[in-house]
């Protein structure tokens, strides 16, 4: 059983495994193994992988993905985002929470029969965090891994408890096992901001107004958007979430001195990114109809978060601020998608 150039993904059908697959399948070393509870997009069967469809709540798929199989890196993706996850929680947590602590069991048992490390990269979020209200959140400004872990929906205590959960399988698992083994999960997480990507459009998540209010103009459709004008948060497009992964997988071991990590790259308000979005569709049409429940999450997630010790321990920093993001990705991108799909 070989893991040298194995790489699972799961959710792969979504947005950051959209991109992640792209970018991975660019090594002709690598064998990418992807799964996703959904049909694999057609966008991506050109790409050379093994998909396997499946719940990652059933114990069959799990034994499938590992059966004669494992894996160097495990990048967990499969999630139920944040607004669905608030109308159904009980299913956030059966997924984001039982369905990571069975990854997490699986990995850790292929760490131990190989005798490998294995990596597990998780990908959190902003929503870790819990601020009481817009005024102490603007008193917060740039908030450290630490501070505020007080999240304020089901999707947010699925993330906190999920990078507990995998700081626990990393750091403390069978403690009281004599001898302890040396192998097991390297975890390494990144809490994303608000992520926006040129080709796909988002569904689910609270930061989605964003990316919609781009997506709808670049489509001549009119747009609602749900939170106020003066709502911040931070942002980051996908080509820097996926690098941000990337960077954060190949960092050595020692230089980390953290499980979990902020990463940033630009913060705005709704009010701003209607601005850019008329400056390149100058018929774009965007009413401001706050959801009070909905303002309510953001305006409990940060506006900022400090990323010091992904700089410091794995070189970390944003190729796409703010400008660059919107002139050079995505609304070059969006215009072509809309256009290739219009033709
Ligand atoms: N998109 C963002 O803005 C954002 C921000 C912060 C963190 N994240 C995190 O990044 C990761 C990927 O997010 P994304 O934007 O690609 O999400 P997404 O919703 O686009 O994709 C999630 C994928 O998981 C799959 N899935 C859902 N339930 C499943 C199940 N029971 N079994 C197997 N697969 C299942 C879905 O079919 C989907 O393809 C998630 O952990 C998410 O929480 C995303």
């Amino acid at each position: 059983m070989t893991q040298e150039n194995n790489v699972l993904i799961t959710g792969a059908n979504g947005e950051v495994g959209h991109g992640l697959i792209a970018h991975l399948s660019r090594d002709a070393q690598l064998t990418i193994v992807a799964t996703d509870i959904q049909p694999l997009d057609p966008a991506l069967h050109a790409i050379p992988l093994t998909f396997v469809q499946g719940d990652i709540l059933d114990p069959t798929l799990l034994k499938q993905l590992f059966e004669g199989r494992a894996y160097k890196t495990i990048f967990h993706l499969a999630s139920i985002l944040s607004t669905k996850g608030e109308r159904s929680p009980e299913l956030a947590f059966r997924v984001n929470v039982d369905g990571t602590f069975a990854l997490l069991m699986r990995a850790v048992q292929q760490a131990r029969e190989a005798q490998r490390m294995t990596k597990f990269l998780y990908p959190s979020s902003i929503a870790a965090y819990g601020l009481p209200d817009a005024d102490t959140k603007r008193e917060a400004g740039r908030v450290e891994e630490d501070a505020w872990c007080f999240p304020a929906t089901m999707y947010g205590c699925n993330k906190l408890a999920c990078e507990s959960l995998g700081t626990y399988f990393a750091r403390h698992y069978r403690r009281l096992d004599e001898p302890r083994s040396s192998y097991g999960l390297d975890f390494r997480s990144v809490r994303f901001p608000g992520l926006i990507s040129a080709q796909t459009v988002p569904t689910g998540g609270t930061s989605d107004y964003g990316p919609e209010m781009l997506h709808h103009a670049a489509q001549g459709l009119s747009y609602d958007c749900f939170v106020r004008e003066d709502a911040c948060l931070p942002f980051m497009v996908m080509p820097d979430a996926i690098r941000a992964l990337l960077l954060l997988e190949a960092a050595p071991r020692e230089r980390l001195a953290r499980l979990v990590y902020n990463v940033s790259s630009f913060s705005l308000s709704a009010g701003e990114i209607h601005r850019l979005t008329l400056k390149a569709f100058p018929s774009a049409v965007v009413r401001f109809i706050p959801d009070v429940n909905r303002q309510g999450i953001v305006d409990s997630w940060p506006c900022d978060v400090d990323d010091t010790a992904a700089r410091r321990d794995w070189g970390w920093h944003p190729e796409y601020d703010r400008r660059r993001a919107f002139d050079d990705y995505l609304i070059p991108a969006i215009r072509e998608r809309y256009r290739a799909s219009a033709g």
